[in-house]
């Protein structure tokens, strides 16, 4: 009698949980983000693939096989079963009904704890007003380069290619800015055999990165890899025969307004011969509950309010490419999470 009058009033339940589930509902907050941690690891080591392949793993004889600790990677899978990525019997998991959804999505979980993570450790930091200037937080390029690889893939590469399709030209010298591990840079030369590219970043790790893998691809006498910011970027002899720019994933680096109309104008200078610019990136989510946002957007758009960079809306650039010396031929809406769009310029 007494411990029903108690669940009538949501009080604590005598085991210290609260009858109504809230405890339970708060477990699963931390234990998400413990999961969220694991799941990013399982891919960098292979696991998520071949679970994927095999549908069932022994975290012990895995272990065993890639030089991992044999307990780790049990706590690992315990992780992925506590999030219902997969079932656990003692040291064998199983995919689960949740595998697939979180096999597609594994590169957003990349990027928020192995690219992003040091931006959320430190946000009580990053929150101070007066403590937000200068390098102020810190990320791993190299890892969101991993991540951004199979971001592309997901989100933009079909839209891409598809915008490639309607350029009418052969492509001769491409440019991406910002371009990470030059995966883009080193497709385009793909499909384009006499082509030349040249990939500019700020990030010193994610161009090695793209040297070794243009390097591999068999590409290295056909590729330039440039440390530079492309928001104070010179023209340069190599940029003169330059038909189409691309950049991808970096775009709201050009905002506030003032600056992106800026940067825009200098891409015209920068790169005289161009015939296209291909401009993919995130654009700010509006008038979704926060309670039913899509994968991706809460960590996103915190990590860019922590960082200082304003996300644009789709209006917003559309607002801006007359002015900064471009025009607007189409805007491809994909947003599928994170408002993605690319804008084909000419
Ligand atoms: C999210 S990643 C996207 C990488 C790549 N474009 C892709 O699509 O996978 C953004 C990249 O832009 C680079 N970046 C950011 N600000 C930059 C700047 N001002 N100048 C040059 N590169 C910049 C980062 O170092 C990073 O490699």
């Amino acid at each position: 009698m007494e411990h029903s009058a108690r669940a009538q009033e949501g009080d604590t339940a005598s085991n210290g949980g609260t009858v109504d589930g809230a405890d339970r509902r708060v477990t699963s907050i931390f234990n998400s983000a413990v999961g969220a941690w694991a799941i990013a690891a399982a891919w960098e080591i292979g696991m998520l693939d071949e679970l994927k392949t095999t549908k069932e793993v022994n975290a012990v004889e895995f272990a065993a096989a890639h030089g991992l600790d044999a307990a780790s990677m049990v706590g690992l899978s315990r992780a992925l079963a506590a999030v219902e990525v997969v079932e656990r019997e003692g040291t064998v998991v199983r995919v689960s009904s949740n595998f697939d959804e979180t096999y597609r999505t594994k590169s957003f979980f990349h990027w928020l704890v192995r690219g992003s993570a040091e931006i959320f450790r430190q946000m009580p930091h990053s929150l101070i007003k007066r403590n937000r200037v200068g390098a102020y937080y810190q990320r791993d390029s190299a890892a969101i380069a991993y991540a951004c690889r199979e971001i592309n893939e997901l989100c933009y590469d079909s839209t891409f290619w598809a915008a490639i399709a309607r350029l009418g030209y052969d492509v001769g010298v491409v440019a991406d800015l910002g371009c990470g591990s030059g995966g883009r840079v080193i497709d385009v030369l793909n499909r384009y055999p006499s082509a030349r590219g040249i990939g500019v970043d700020i990030a010193r790790p994610a161009l090695e990165n793209a040297r070794l893998d243009a390097a591999t691809a068999g590409l290295a006498k056909r590729t330039t890899f440039l440390e530079a910011d492309v928001l104070d970027l010179q023209p340069r002899p190599e940029f003169a025969d330059v038909d189409l720019v691309t950049c991808f994933m970096m775009g709201h680096d050009f905002w506030p307004k003032d600056r992106c109309v800026a940067t825009l104008r200098r891409l015209r200078e920068c790169f005289p011969a161009a015939r296209r610019l291909l401009l993919g990136d995130a654009t700010r989510v509006e008038g979704v509950a926060d309670t039913d946002l899509p994968i991706f957007v809460l960590g996103f758009e915190l990590g860019h309010d922590l960082m200082d960079i304003t996300l644009p809306t789709i209006a917003e650039w559309e607002g801006v490419f007359e002015e900064g010396g471009w025009h607007l031929v189409r805007t491809n809406r994909i947003e599928m999470t994170v408002g993605e769009v690319i804008f084909e310029l000419a």
